[in-house]
């Protein structure tokens, strides 16, 4: 699959009423483009990065964007039209032919973070023509008349605020934008207008966006306020079998495998652990244990990501986890840099990798197992939810 991310900044920004085009103002030292490009280079499966730009900004856009270490993703930056349908459109235009998947993101929604991308990219890798991100609508909504007139209010266990990114299969979302020439806030809709399905996943709170003076001093509230650090620590044993192949840190090796109710990656297992102690939010076997049945195999990526989410939801960030694989095999020697970058990826956090033996003590001296042990710092930020979402 090769990915491709639109992001559109080509807006004036009126209702903010700053001087500068809205993805050039700057929170705490550098542009909201740069904050919306930032954890794009982080994911680490993005191939290519269009950012379209208004007209004058063109050239400081594609410094900004040369500025990032995102691995090997080709960047290029195109001037945007008077709206932002146009813009997607010459955004469109600039994305490779090989591209199989097309994300397509407000620059005005700078601090969404890498795992919304994930969520998004995933749902599209397995199939969806269309996925956005939603959160559920906290206010009553009701339709108003040109006299101020309201109308009855609408069913709002029904209704969802769409956010960006949004993920589309390209042909698709090629095809619908050929037959569309109106003007769309979102890039979902001219996909349902070309009779396509659209999938939500969750949003995220620090994804609103950015559209009046309030919002960006509430961003600027919620990144000057340092919240509480708290730490987690866990341990993971599993037995060796040769059943099972062996996978650890996301990643396969050689060699027996490690038995368990899922795929046995004491790595993945380690870090889900001490991130939901660090957050007091339960542990593996409170969400994912043996009594669902859906886990038995599961790949532990999954465990990682829906921790992630139940963090996320409770205000919690990751901030810094580091794991330790205690085992006379495999040596992860080379591939031990490799699954540091994986893992900082998926989790959106540094996360280091070392490993030891225990010379020749014990159960994992005696290669009857293997273990893994997990240190994580979350951030929390009481009301960091509701402040900016
Ligand atoms: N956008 C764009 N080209 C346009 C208009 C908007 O690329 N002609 C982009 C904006 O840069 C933003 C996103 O579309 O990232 C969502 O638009 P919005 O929040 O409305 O931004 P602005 O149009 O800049 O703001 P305003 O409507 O207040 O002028
Ligand atoms: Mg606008």
């Amino acid at each position: 699959m090769t990915v491709a991310v639109i992001v559109v900044a080509a807006g004036s920004g009126e209702r903010l009423g700053s001087t500068l085009p809205k993805a050039f103002v700057q929170v705490d030292s550098k542009t909201l483009l740069e904050h919306a490009l930032e954890p794009i280079a982080s994911l680490g499966k993005v191939d290519e990065l269009v950012v379209v730009a208004p007209d004058s900004w063109v050239s400081p856009a594609g410094e900004m964007s040369g500025r990032l270490s995102g691995g090997n993703m080709a960047v290029s930056v195109v001037p945007g039209g008077p709206s932002r349908s146009d813009s997607v459109r010459r955004g469109l235009d600039a994305v490779g032919a090989d591209a199989s998947i097309v994300l397509i993101h407000d620059a005005a929604r700078a601090f969404a973070p890498a795992e919304v991308f994930h969520r998004v990219i995933d749902a599209v890798e397995v199939g969806a023509a269309g996925v956005i991100p939603v959160r559920e609508v906290a206010d009553t909504v009701v339709p108003v008349d040109e006299d101020a007139l309201t109308q009855q209010a609408l069913p709002r266990d029904e209704l969802r605020a769409v956010q960006t990114p949004q993920g589309f299969e390209a042909a698709a979302l090629r095809s619908a934008y050929a037959a569309f020439d109106g003007e769309a806030t979102d890039d979902a809709e001219v996909l349902r207008r070309a009779g396509h399905k659209v999938l939500s996943v969750e949003g995220h709170p620090h994804s609103h966006k950015i559209t009046y003076p309030s919002d960006l001093e509430a961003v600027r509230a919620r990144l000057s306020s340092r919240g509480d650090i708290r730490v987690g620590t866990a341990v993971d044993v599993h037995q060796f079998s040769d059943e099972t192949s062996l996978v650890l840190g996301g990643m396969t090796f050689d060699g027996p495998g490690l038995s368990g109710h899922s795929d046995g990656d004491v790595i993945l297992h380690a870090i889900t652990d001490a991130l939901l102690g660090a957050a007091g939010l339960g542990d593996l076997g409170t969400h994912f244990g043996t009594s669902r049945p859906e886990y038995s195999g599961a790949r532990s990526t999954v465990f990682v990501k829906e921790a992630l989410s139940v963090l996320g939801a409770a205000g919690f960030s990751p901030r810094s986890v580091s794991v330790q694989y205690v085992g006379n095999t495999p040596r992860l020697g080379e591939r031990r840099e490799e699954m540091s970058r994986q893992l900082s990826s998926l989790v959106g956090c540094a996360v280091h990798v070392s490993a030891t033996t225990t010379d020749g003590l014990g159960l994992t001296g005696r290669g009857e197992g293997a273990a893994a042990i997990a240190t994580a710092l979350v951030e929390y930020q009481p009301g960091g939810k509701e402040a900016s979402g």
